[in-house]
């Protein structure tokens, strides 16, 4: 029996929205117009979510890297965002959903950083399905921040050298409460972390589908929850470890 190891429900799922781009430009249309049609996608994506009985929901919406690309389209990016949030706030309170960001996010324009953390503050009573947007966000950016906060605590003489442990550098990520994925999907046939979640990511499972991020409907993520299934995640372990641990 190996029960308790397969057939569960991920607690929490990340997703690598991507594909917006390449879905437009096969349409014949300009990137942005992808952009929209992939923010219009998440509603659908967080509802179902909710209903399968998910708990946490972790959404790669804008990396690091993503400020190299083109003004335009980075402009466009912030606008979509700053209307996606004020579009799907009563949606989420209605949902009980908590809604949090991580990130660079001081990067962001001033009025989406205080769209950003308004919407944090009026849902993180909510007991729901957490949505986290990663926002400006980069694996290595968020080690490096992770690194120099610890090492300061040391300099300052809070805490030695010694303490420093896998429990207390995870508690100083910008995802110190929300933990590590179950399941990474990323849509549109990239098999490619780029910049992710890179300490969280360490044992998910990993999910990779030729949707473009504007298909990906809900029926794809049930497709993603039946894949995850029947995986069976060994943490290290051998199989009849854990076939006797039951
Ligand atoms: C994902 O779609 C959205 C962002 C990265 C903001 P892309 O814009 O990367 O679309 P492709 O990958 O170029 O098709
Ligand atoms: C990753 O997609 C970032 C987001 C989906 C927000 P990218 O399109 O930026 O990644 P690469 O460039 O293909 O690795
Ligand atoms: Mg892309």
């Amino acid at each position: 029996m190996l029960a308790d190891t397969r057939s569960q429900t991920p607690e929490h799922i990340a997703i690598i929205m991507d594909g917006n781009g390449r879905w437009a430009e096969r349409r014949g249309r300009p990137r942005i117009f992808g952009h929209i049609k992939g923010c219009g996608r998440v509603r659908e994506i967080i509802r179902e979510a909710d209903r399968l009985g998910v708990k946490k929901l972790t959404l790669y919406a804008f990396s690091s890297e993503n400020w190299g690309r083109p003004t335009d389209e980075v402009s466009v990016l912030m606008r979509l965002l700053y209307k996606w949030l004020i579009r799907e706030r009563r949606e989420l309170l209605e949902k009980n959903i908590r809604f949090r960001a991580i990130g660079a996010i001081h990067r962001l324009p001033v009025t989406v950083q205080r769209m950003v953390e308004d919407t944090m503050k009026v849902s993180q009573e909510n007991s729901g399905l957490q949505v986290t947007l990663a926002l400006s966000y980069g694996g290595r950016e968020e080690l490096v921040t992770t690194a120099r906060r610890l090492a300061s605590r040391v300099v300052s003489g809070e805490i030695s050298v010694t303490d420093i442990n896998e429990d207390l550098f995870s508690s100083q990520l910008w995802t110190a409460d929300i933990g590590d994925p179950d399941l990474l999907i990323r849509t549109s046939g990239e098999q490619r972390i780029s910049n992710f979640l890179l300490w969280q990511l360490a044992y998910a499972e990993l999910y990779f589908t030729d949707k473009m991020w504007p298909d990906f409907k809900a029926s794809d993520l049930r497709l993603s929850l039946d894949a995850y299934s029947r995986r069976q995640r060994r943490f290290g372990l051998t199989e009849h470890q854990l076939e006797v641990r039951v």
